[in-house]
């Protein structure tokens, strides 16, 4: 019993495509902060995968903090409800924050979360997503560094997961219900 199975639909970005997307990303971020040391905040558990590649393709001295909150519990849809299920351990007064989400849906978490790390008054904070849903309006969303847009399917892979199944996947596929 490997790791694909029936719910494993088509694959959508191939490991490497992901691969270089993530590199563009990285050396982006490298320009960008030059002369800076920036503290990647991820958002678990979906972001993990993806965090940890991307910090390794970043040419600067770099810290690493994390988040988890709770929007979808076990369902594929949102709950409309944002919850911290685990804090920061860093203090992000004066740093360069850029917060490293796996996928912007509706933008709620993210919304949730800009607001509540703004608060700490780092010095700037943006945003990195490896995916986007096409139908959002990533001005009004004001990403930063975007990934990839996808359509309105369901994905899993690369740290998304469907009841925290097929986050080893090393590419993201639909999911077939
Ligand atoms: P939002 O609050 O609606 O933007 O939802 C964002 C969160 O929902 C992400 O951080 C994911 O954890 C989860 N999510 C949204 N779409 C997908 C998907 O297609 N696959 C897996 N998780 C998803
Ligand atoms: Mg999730």
């Amino acid at each position: 019993m490997g790791r694909i199975d029936e719910h494993v639909g088509q694959v959508l970005i191939d490991e490497e495509t992901l691969r270089a997307r993530v590199v563009e990303l990285g050396e982006a971020i490298t320009r960008d902060y030059a002369g800076r040391a920036p503290l990647l905040v991820g958002v678990l558990k979906g972001a993990l995968v993806f965090v940890s590649d991307l910090a390794r393709v970043i040419d600067l001295p770099t810290e690493f903090d994390f988040m988890a909150v709770s929007s979808y519990g076990n369902a594929t849809k949102t709950s409309g409800v944002v919850r911290i299920v685990k804090d920061l351990d860093l203090d992000l007064t004066n740093r360069h924050v850029i917060i490293v989400e796996d996928i912007v849906d509706s933008g709620l978490t993210l919304s949730y979360l800009r607001r509540y790390l703004q608060a700490r008054k780092p010095a700037s904070l943006e945003v990195c997503a490896l995916l986007v849903r096409g139908a959002r309006d990533a001005t009004a969303l004001d990403l930063k560094y975007i990934g990839f847009t996808i359509a309105d399917e369901f994905v899993i892979g690369y740290g998304l997961d469907v009841a925290e199944r097929y986050r080893n996947l090393p590419f993201i596929a639909d999911y077939l219900p």
